[in-house]
């Protein structure tokens, strides 16, 4: 049996509030919700996660730096500032680490300023419109990858 891939998911801000803002959009389920169907496809993936949600960037940028040592992967909505954030870009960059970025919305088939990612260009992919299925296969495609599946 090999050692779970070690995976951080971050969530960005205003996405506390999934579930209560625009459910049309952003669909009905809850953060907690989401992150329950996170925790429980983990294991049978074979990855260990650990999960934050912050409306502040520099504690989001924080946390990646915390975890250069101990994440493999990380698998990031980062909301609004996925439109906006150098700094964020910055610190994925930083550490080396690969990157899936998640929307739970299609970006691309909403506003013109949401079809625009700062972070796009250095993840190694992007999963949007899937609702909350696309974290789990945010996480499938890293651990996939890791183990050179894909
Ligand atoms: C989002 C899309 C962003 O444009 C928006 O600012 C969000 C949520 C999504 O998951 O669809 O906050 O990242």
């Amino acid at each position: 049996m090999n050692a779970p891939i070690k995976v951080l998911v971050l969530h960005g801000p205003n996405l506390n509030l999934t579930g209560f803002r625009e459910p049309d959009v952003y669909g009905k389920k809850s953060l907690d919700e989401i992150n329950e169907m996170i925790q429980l496809h983990a294991p049978q993936i074979g990855a260990e996660v650990r999960i934050l949600q912050s409306n502040h960037e520099g504690v989001l940028i924080d946390t990646i730096q915390e975890h250069r040592q101990w994440a493999e992967g990380i698998v990031i909505n980062p909301g609004g500032l996925t439109h906006t954030s150098v700094s964020l870009r910055d610190a994925l960059v930083s550490v080396r680490l690969p990157v899936v970025e998640v929307h739970l919305s299609n970006v691309h088939a909403r506003e013109e300023f949401r079809r625009h990612s700062m972070i796009a260009p250095v993840t190694v992919g992007q999963i949007v419109g899937f609702g909350p299925h696309g974290y789990l296969l945010g996480l499938t495609a890293l651990v996939e990858m890791h183990r050179q599946q894909i």
